[in-house]
């Protein structure tokens, strides 16, 4: 008797990704170097009481040399999974030079890199910051939606039949960026992820933003997204609450109400299974950011302290 292959549903339990956000640069602008990158992500993967061995990127490209973002072959180096993104408020040429450097990045790393990406950002709040919002607060130059829409789709050419072929293609943004559906819904309709920043800290706009009501802001903003998706999944990709920094509404910045919300928000996203990169690990090296706004899980210094300061074990 001839047995028939078993093709039992095993129920796969694959982790989800849990990482944080890594800018090109130390906020004083000095621009970081393999070897910040690799102490970075050993610190990351190494925390206390948590490990965060994934990490999200906003450009491909290294700011003092033009080559590939030295993010790279640290990430190859330290096993660090990566979420990448594309500068795309930078013009045509910026973005066509960020297709460039993904596809170089390919073809100096091959698999050692192409196997440790679980997807692609074109952007990060670029459509925000062609709203009203973004204009008032002075955000910069964005892109509109039908302009990104052009960016994902070429992504999606530039990588077919490359070592990132098949890999997710989508964009971050703001999530009441998201549920502007009249301005929004062909954006989400062209991607493969929906990228959530989401930070009832700032939600001055709500009737109390105070730490008590931050958790249930934060899932009345995730579920406002999730009613727009068009069934594509959502990854967090920015949140967090701030060790430091001004009285936003009745949000106050301390190391308690961190703590609170990392334990409150954070560890039900990582309860939940869902991709999650937090803001963030270190943001404070070597000075405050702009704004005086420290949103740190750890303390200054190099390779960031794995000590965190406050508890991150979700026990
Ligand atoms: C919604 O989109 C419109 C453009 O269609 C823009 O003017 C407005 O500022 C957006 N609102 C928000 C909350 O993003």
């Amino acid at each position: 008797m001839r047995f028939a292959p078993i093709l039992a549903l095993v129920a796969t339990t694959l982790a989800a990704e849990k990482g944080f956000n890594y800018g090109a640069t130390f906020s004083d602008g000095t621009i970081k170097h393999q070897a910040d990158f690799e102490g970075e992500f050993n610190s990351a993967k190494n925390m206390v009481g948590n490990s965060f061995p994934s990490a999200r990127l906003y450009t491909m490209i290294q700011g003092d040399t033009n080559g590939v973002i030295e993010a790279i072959p640290a990430a190859i180096s330290t096993k660090t999974t990566l979420l990448l993104g594309l500068w795309a408020s930078g013009g045509v040429d910026g973005f066509n030079a960020e297709v460039q450097h993904l596809a170089d990045a390919v073809n100096q790393y091959g698999t050692a890199f192409t196997d440790l990406v679980v997807g692609i950002s074109v952007g990060s709040e670029d459509v925000y910051r062609t709203t009203d919002l973004g204009i008032a607060s002075n955000a910069g130059p964005g892109v509109a939606p039908n302009d990104l829409v052009n960016y994902v789709n070429q992504v999606k050419s530039a990588i077919s039949g490359t070592g990132l072929s098949g890999k997710p293609v989508g964009h971050v943004d703001t999530y009441n960026t998201w549920t502007n559906t009249s301005y929004t819904a062909g954006l989400t309709a062209a991607v493969d992820f929906i990228g959530v920043d989401a930070y009832p800290y700032y939600e001055s706009s709500k009737v109390t933003n105070g730490i008590e009501n931050a958790q249930s802001i934060f899932w009345d903003d995730w579920n406002a997204v999730v009613a727009i998706a068009q069934g594509k999944p959502l990854w967090l990709t920015e949140t967090g609450w701030p060790v430091e920094g001004p009285t936003v509404g009745q949000a106050v910045a301390s190391v308690d109400n961190a703590a609170r919300y990392y334990s409150e928000v954070g560890c039900q996203l990582f309860a939940a299974n869902i991709n999650t990169w937090w803001f963030t690990l270190q943001d404070q090296q070597p000075v405050a950011p702009a704004g005086g706004v420290i949103f740190a899980v750890t303390g200054p210094g190099l390779p960031p302290p794995t000590t965190p300061l406050y508890d991150l074990s979700c026990q």
